[in-house]
């Protein structure tokens, strides 16, 4: 019987052993086994099948995200998925794992600051050059190869700014020039977009956000292909970059809604653009009207959207935006996204970073919003009572 992965995710890792639902948490330093000889074959075996769930320490892991590590690789139709403490985990390891000093590599202008300031600043202490090109025009991205040019880092949608990039002419270009690709593709989630299927070498999902889903937990992804296992295995063990087992286990668990959540995030979210769209004081960014370039590069490539989103608002008074955003009774205001809540937030240089194309002139402001699992009708409510302060 072939089962969708909807399905999958409900019956997945029952432990018939315990005799519960979902597997058990597996806290553990030392692995134990029977003997010194039982250490051995599990290493021999360890050393055959490095993603065969063989472990002598509890750096490596436990059967708890094994488990995990199992359900996104089925998740992400990958060779194999790493797991993180923290998304920016897995944006650290995929960069170490395959740049080395004297390398250049070329980034998205607008990835999450974070990642921005990984790039930009710190890499350069290692003499690894970054190059940042512009989203909508891939020649920033081609003139701009070298020999040197190990590895082109994607995210998509763009941090705050929610720019769509023609993903299938970056994978060509690079599989041309023989450089490795990395997309940070948290938004979407590979629910909604599989991108080592595509072709991307390596993919990362912050687990923090829909993952887990309910805001109370941190971790990261990256998936692979079979290209790049052995690099990134190697940097894993040396970083010791894993999640641990009470994470893992939330994450899990969230996991099983992942389909659900996602599906009326989009749909809550589909309700407020629609009603955003209508207003002249901002533009809306986020894949709702067709007649833009951001629409066409998200269908051709997506089979859905989450539910973050932007708005690029004129107003000369800053202070009205401000206010508006500190309007909303329903949006929280703070970092993160993906929980089940609404959340918003005003995009300052902080947020937004020391971006080359971000195109915003000094009456034009950014504010990003969450739209969770409420009443979509509740949230446009909120939405318009705080639209009076806009001027
Ligand atoms: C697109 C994106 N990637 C990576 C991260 C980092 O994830 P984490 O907060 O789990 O470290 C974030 C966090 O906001 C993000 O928005």
């Amino acid at each position: 019987m072939t089962k969708s992965f909807k399905t999958f995710l409900k019956h997945t890792a029952k432990d018939f052993h315990n005799q519960s639902v979902n597997p058990p948490v597996v806290r553990a330093s030392t692995i134990i086994f029977k003997s010194m000889q039982h250490i051995r074959k599990t290493q021999a075996k360890a050393q055959k099948n490095p993603i065969g769930g063989h472990y002598d320490y509890g750096r490596q892991g436990t059967s708890t995200t094994f488990i995990l590590q199992k359900i996104l690789t089925k998740l992400e139709e990958s060779y194999h998925v790493f797991t993180t403490p923290t998304g920016f985990g897995a944006v650290f390891l995929a960069i170490f794992s395959v740049t080395r000093p004297g390398d250049e590599i070329i980034v998205a202008d607008p990835v999450y600051s974070p990642t921005r300031l990984l790039t930009e600043k710190f890499l350069k202490e290692f003499n690894i050059k970054t190059i940042f090109y512009n989203p909508g025009d891939l020649k920033t991205l081609e003139k701009n190869i070298t020999k040197k040019t190990k590895l082109i880092f994607v995210e998509n949608p763009g941090s705050n700014s929610f720019e769509f990039q023609d993903l299938g002419k970056i994978v060509s270009i690079a599989k041309k020039n023989k450089i490795l690709t990395a997309i940070d593709n948290t938004w979407a989630t590979p629910y909604y977009f599989k991108p080592i299927k595509f072709g991307f070498d390596m993919s990362i999902v912050s687990a923090t956000k829909y993952y887990s889903g309910h805001s109370d937990v941190m971790g990261g992804s990256l998936a692979v292909n079979k290209k790049v296992f052995s690099k990134v295995y190697n940097a894993e063990r040396i970083t010791g970059l894993r999640l641990g087992p009470d994470d893992a286990y939330l994450i899990t668990r969230g996991l099983r809604t992942l389909d659900v959540r996602l599906d009326r995030h989009r749909e809550n979210a589909k309700k407020v653009a629609a009603f955003l769209s209508k207003n002249k004081k901002f533009k809306l960014l986020y894949p709702y009207k067709k007649d833009s370039y951001n629409f066409r590069m998200w269908k051709k490539y997506y089979s859905g959207a989450s539910g973050l989103m932007g708005l690029k608002i004129k107003a000369k008074n800053i202070n009205s935006v401000k206010k508006f955003v500190n309007s909303l009774k329903l949006f929280g205001y703070g970092y993160s996204w993906g929980g089940f809540e609404s959340l918003a937030l005003h995009q300052e240089f902080r947020e937004t970073g020391n971006r080359k194309y971000l195109n915003l002139s000094k009456d034009e402001h950014l504010v990003r919003l969450h739209i969770g699992l409420e009443d979509p009708n509740d949230l446009i409510a909120d939405i318009k009572q705080a639209l009076r302060h806009l001027k």
